[in-house]
């Protein structure tokens, strides 16, 4: 078992860091892509304030597909290049959304979502999904997320490659 400790007293890249390290920790030697990417929303969903989603969509073919995730139920199948998933995977650069209601083609999976963070994840030049976190209030992400969750990202690509 892995026993997980987070308290960094609001400091947001102290956060990140300890994320960051026990993902790390959690990855390590496990080659199972859905494993890693269960545990990446499991660890995010409880230590990242104020969000309502957190998980994965994955590449397959000319869609995004929904992968493991906490939260409400959310939309199966996104094409690339459609909402802020597909705009994430069809640019390979990451989506931080304010207010999701500005977003042109926002896919609306749960009302209460106001804001939103979609992180690329690419390995050896290959779009392997994306990161996808919510938010119930505006602006809820910052750059400070942005750099925080691609950090997560960058842990995680080499142990999504598996299958
Ligand atoms: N809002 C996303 C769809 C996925 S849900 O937020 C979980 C989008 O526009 O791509």
């Amino acid at each position: 078992m892995h026993e997980i400790s987070i308290d960094t007293g609001g400091d947001k890249a102290a956060l990140y860091r300890e994320l960051a390290r026990a993902l790390d920790g959690l990855t390590t030697g496990e080659p199972d892509p859905v494993a890693n990417m269960a545990n990446a929303a499991a660890l995010i969903w409880e230590y990242l304030p104020g969000i309502n989603w957190a998980g994965f969509y994955r590449a397959a073919g000319e869609e995004l597909v929904l992968g493991p995730f906490q939260g409400k139920v959310a939309c199966i199948r996104i094409a690339m290049g459609a909402g802020v998933c597909g705009t994430a995977a069809a640019t390979r650069r990451t989506q931080l959304v304010a207010d999701v209601n500005a977003f042109p083609g926002h896919i609306a999976c749960d009302s209460a979502s106001a804001s939103e963070l979609v992180v690329p994840i690419v390995h050896a030049g290959v779009l392997i999904g994306v990161l996808d976190i919510d938010a119930p209030t505006r602006a809820r992400f910052d750059a400070e997320d942005a750099v925080g969750c691609e950090a997560l990202v960058a842990v995680l690509a080499p142990r999504l490659a598996g299958g």
